[in-house]
């Protein structure tokens, strides 16, 4: 038997999938690791996402076949800040998406350099998540990390480059650099010049489903493996949605992890008139949209688990359906707002607590002050003509039947959920570069577990609520 390997580096834990050709399930695991966070920082140290995959490896492969191995890809958190020096020691820890930091260089790049001089670079704006500002800020108050500087590279490249000694990315993940001319596909040699960068720093660009080079033998030996090829891999929201199966103009996917996102493939890339979408490269050559909140399921674990002390969701998932949120309102602006309001400085809130609040009305006002947020990112998405009637959905928000149903009632989307997850995706990844199938392809047999649609009761109960939520975050802005 054939089998093919997908590694998500993931913000709280590296995930891991075994599958088979036809694209079964055969094996998974998990290793978590630190995140440092403090006021706006969101720091990693890359040494604890190499550690943890070798560890996560080994879990993962006790009761398999090392020999069946064929390929391995890599689906990554986007945006992240990686830095070697010329003895390919990592310089500091990783930046993450996360990171709210780069807030006066985000300003410089789009107010004096200008949005529509970036649009015309790179197809998008600044966000404080992005990799240039960081290396703006990074030149400003770290001198010598930047000017000791010889490779910068994305989270997931960082793996690929200690397994095969290739400094390479893909499109899809160098589109969230700002860096990347989206339209044409090829570094900004503007862009490199405002950052003060050269292209000798930056990764080699490839597809996807490129074939990168093979494990190296120190690896190999240490784990047991054949020669086992690497293929390049994508961001995660990209791979996410190849796991889903969704790859093809006409169709949108949902995810609910730390980060909540939608997620438009495009068959042409899509200037975006105000670039309150992000309009990136996909991972099967082609374009999409993509609206990202940086709140999602991450606020239903803050509630949870920091405030209440208590891990017991399904519970939480029950009790929500008959609590009443009426007047009652959660903006899930917990690490500030990327899409669609680009703000680092805004922080979450809840309002309109009465007496009788409960807290599983609260619990049910987080589920839909993040639905909202997407409703935010899709009335965008309306706007350049793209209407959906039916979305996937994915992510560890998606296992709540509450939440979806609560997803659906908003976004009046109906909803599929579905078991692929950003591994996944990089496993088909893997199936598609080392078989020379096409992404299509492998997704074809993708199907779903669940499906939610529109409850009418609701539908219009939420319609009027959310008029309501529009005019929240202008009017707390300030304060
Ligand atoms: C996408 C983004 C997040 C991270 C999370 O733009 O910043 O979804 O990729 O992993």
């Amino acid at each position: 038997m054939k089998t093919y390997l997908g590694v998500d580096l993931g913000t709280s834990s590296i995930k891991l999938s075994l599958i088979d050709e036809s694209g079964k399930m055969l094996a998974e695991a998990s290793e978590s690791y630190p995140i440092f966070q403090e006021g706006v920082f969101s720091e990693q140290e890359p040494i604890d996402w190499w550690n943890a995959f070798e560890k996560g490896l080994e879990s993962l492969l006790v009761d398999q076949n090392r020999d069946d191995i064929i390929a391995m890809s890599f689906s990554g958190q986007m945006h992240g800040l990686v830095i070697l020096d010329e003895n390919d020691k990592v310089i500091r820890p990783c930046i993450l998406w996360n990171d709210g930091r780069s807030e006066k260089e985000v300003d410089y790049l789009n107010n004096i350099i200008g949005k529509k001089q970036l649009n015309q670079l790179t197809g998008n704006i600044a966000y404080a998540g992005f990799t240039a500002p960081k290396l703006l800020w990074l030149k400003k108050v770290e001198k010598f990390s930047f000017s000791s500087t010889k490779k910068i590279m994305l989270p997931k490249d960082y793996l690929v480059y200690r397994l095969t000694g290739k400094h390479v990315t893909d499109y899809s993940d160098a589109s969230g650099t700002l860096l990347l001319d989206c339209k044409n596909k090829c570094w900004s040699k503007q862009m490199l010049s405002i950052c003060g960068i050269s292209e000798f720093q930056l990764p080699i660009l490839h597809e996807s489903n490129d074939f990168i080079g093979y494990i190296n033998n120190n690896f190999k030996l240490r784990h047991h493996l054949g020669d086992v090829k690497v293929i390049m891999g994508a961001g995660d929201n990209a791979c996410a949605s190849i796991g889903m199966g969704v790859v093809k103009e006409g169709e949108i996917n949902i995810s609910l992890g730390t980060s909540g996102t939608i997620f438009i493939p495009t068959d042409n890339f899509v200037e975006m008139k105000e670039n309150k979408l992000h309009s990136f490269v996909n991972a099967n050559g082609k374009w999409h949209l993509m609206g990202c909140i940086l709140t999602a399921a991450s606020a239903r674990k803050w509630w949870l688990e920091t405030v209440l002390e208590d891990k017991n969701y399904q519970q939480d998932d029950k009790e929500v359906q008959n609590a009443n949120t009426d007047g009652l309102f959660f903006l899930p602006y917990l690490s500030g707002e990327r899409s669609p309001h680009n703000d680092v400085n805004i922080k979450g809130a809840l309002l309109g607590i009465t007496h009788k609040t409960s807290k599983r009305a609260i619990s049910k006002a987080i589920m839909e002050g993040v639905a909202f947020a997407l409703k935010d990112c899709l009335e965008v998405a309306k706007t350049e003509g793209y209407n959906f009637s039916k979305a996937t959905i994915c992510g560890g928000g998606s296992q709540s039947s509450s939440w979806c149903q609560i997803i659906s009632d908003i976004l009046e989307l109906d909803i599929y959920v579905g078991e692929g997850s950003p591994s996944y995706g990089a496993a088909l990844l893997a199936i598609s570069g080392s078989e020379n199938k096409s992404l299509d392809l492998v997704v074809e047999n993708i199907n779903y577990i669940k499906e939610y649609k529109p409850d009418k009761n609701n539908v219009d109960f939420y319609k009027k609520k959310y008029e309501r939520f529009v005019k929240i975050y202008p009017a707390i802005k300030d304060i």
